[in-house]
C-alpha cells in the first residue's frame, strides 16, 4: 500500500468539530435534531459531532450507490439505504465526510427537501472545492482542502483506512498507482 502523510491531526480535527458542534448548539438550541449520516464515510465524523452536540438528537442513516471506484461518474445517485425516520416537519441535519462534485449531496438534499423537513442544513468535515460539479455549499463546513487524495478518518482507498485517526494525503505505491490511473476516480490522485 502506499505512503500516509498526514494532514489534519486529531487534535485540530478534535477542535474543528468542537466548534462546529458549539455553533449547532447555539443554531438549533430548544429545538429537537434529526441527524442524517451518508454512508459509510461519515459514521467517524457523526459518531464524534452528535456526541457534543447538547439539543436533543436522533440519528439516521442513508447509504447512497458509489459510482466512483473505477468507471466514469453518470452523475446519477442511487438511495441503497433510505432513512428509517420520518422528515417531515423535523429539523434535519446532513451529515458528510467530504464533498467533492458535490453530486452526492445536492441529489440527497433535494430528496430530503421534498420530503417537507422543518429545516434541513449540511455539516461536512471537509470540502474540496476545486472538484466541483454542481453548484452546492454546506452550511457548516470543518476545512476546505486542495485537490489531494486523501483517507482516515472515516475516508477510504478501496475500502482500507477508514480507521485512522487523522485524515492523511496517500500517496500510493507502484500497483496502487497503477490501479488508480487505469480510470478517473471520484477523488483523483
Ligand atoms: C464519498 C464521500 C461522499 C462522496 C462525495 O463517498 O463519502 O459521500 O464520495 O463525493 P461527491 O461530492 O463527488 O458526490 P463514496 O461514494 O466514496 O462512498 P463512502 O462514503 O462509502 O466512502
Amino acid at each position: 500500500m502506499g505512503k500516509l502523510e498526514v494532514v489534519l491531526t486529531e487534535s485540530e480535527i478534535r477542535e474543528k468539530i468542537d466548534e462546529l458542534a458549539a455553533r449547532i448548539n447555539r443554531d438549533y438550541a430548544g429545538k429537537e435534531l434529526l441527524v442524517v449520516g451518508i454512508l459509510r464515510g461519515a459514521f467517524i465524523f457523526m459518531a464524534d459531532l452528535v456526541r457534543r452536540l447538547e439539543v436533543p438528537v436522533v440519528v439516521d442513516f442513508v447509504a447512497v450507490s458509489s459510482y466512483g471506484d473505477a468507471t466514469v461518474s453518470s452523475g446519477i445517485v442511487r438511495i441503497i439505504k433510505d432513512m428509517d425516520e420520518s422528515v417531515a416537519g423535523r429539523h434535519v441535519l446532513l451529515v458528510e465526510d467530504i464533498i467533492d462534485s458535490g453530486l452526492t449531496l445536492k441529489y440527497l438534499y433535494d430528496y430530503l427537501k421534498a420530503r417537507g423537513p422543518a429545516s434541513l442544513r449540511v455539516c461536512t468535515l471537509l470540502d474540496k472545492p476545486d472538484r466541483r460539479q454542481v453548484d452546492f455549499q454546506s452550511d457548516y463546513n470543518g476545512f476546505t482542502i486542495p485537490d489531494y487524495f486523501v483517507v482516515g478518518f472515516g475516508l477510504d482507498y478501496k475500502q482500507f483506512y477508514r480507521n485512522l485517526p487523522a485524515v492523511c494525503v496517500l500517496h500510493p505505491g507502484k500497483e496502487d498507482e497503477e490501479a488508480c490511473l487505469q480510470g478517473p476516480g471520484r477523488r483523483n490522485l
